[in-house]
């Protein structure tokens, strides 16, 4: 069975990338795709994603649309005088969908920021059915967040949806309550826990750490 996860989150800087980049190197022996669609700011999320990936798709592919500016996609792309619409991305994501067993699609910013004219990550992850994966950092403040994002969801993909959280680098006074409150609200979800990794750590290293490896093959349901 096909499966299509979409990484999203409470906000950008979340950790997005981080995921979906040791999510690529964990189930590489899976046939994975990981894309980023719509990048603004530069290209760097969808060059971590080309590594992660070793060769499987180009950055074109794994990225069709960049623009420069450091601001919504949306916004950036008017700036040169562009548009992305929601059936092109459709197209190109279905076109690289069709070819692999898994396919990663990394949004950008938050749920409802926008990524193209006429869409945003919740509007592009229903027209894919995809699995929402929220990632949201793990402090003060992630129960509502992850709580409002979920109510953002229709409730057919509140339902498959799973929820991450980063832990940061130095916890704070809500990090260790945060997981058994949220699962005060979602009582039927598992809340994954990812760890802090170290200073410059790479995928490939990362995915040496056991705890790691067994929340990310929970996370895609992957039966080692
Ligand atoms: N668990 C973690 N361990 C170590 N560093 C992390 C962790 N999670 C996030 N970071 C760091 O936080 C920063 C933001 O993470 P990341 O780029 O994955 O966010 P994002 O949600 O993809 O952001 P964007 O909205 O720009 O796509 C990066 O520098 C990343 O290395
Ligand atoms: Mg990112």
């Amino acid at each position: 069975v096909k499966r299509t996860f979409f990484i999203t989150g409470t906000d950008t800087g979340v950790g997005k990338t981080v995921l979906t980049a040791l999510l690529t190197r964990f189930l590489r022996k899976k046939n994975v795709a990981a894309l980023k669609p719509v990048c603004s700011g530069g290209r760097d999320d969808a060059r971590v994603l080309f590594v992660a990936l070793e060769g499987n798709l180009s950055l074109d592919e794994i990225n069709p649309w960049h623009f420069r500016a450091p601001i919504a996609p949306t916004l950036a792309a008017r700036r040169e005088s562009k548009t992305v619409k929601l059936a092109q991305a459709l197209k190109s994501i279905r076109a690289v969908q069709s070819q692999f067993e898994i396919t990663l699609v990394e949004g950008a910013g938050g749920l409802l920021s926008p990524l193209g004219e006429d869409f945003d990550s919740r509007n592009l992850l229903q027209a894919l059915d995809a699995v929402p994966v929220i990632v949201c950092p793990n402090r003060l403040g992630a129960v509502n967040q992850v709580r409002l994002v979920m109510a953002a969801l229709p409730e057919k993909f509140q339902k498959k949806a799973r929820i991450v959280l980063m832990s940061p680098q130095k916890s704070d006074t809500a990090t260790k309550t945060n997981p058994l409150l949220l699962a005060e609200f979602f009582p039927a979800k598992p809340i994954f826990l990812l760890p802090w990794l170290e200073k410059d750590f790479s995928a490939r290293r990362a995915l040496k750490n056991v705890r790691v490896r067994k929340v990310l093959a929970a996370l895609a349901d992957f039966k080692v």
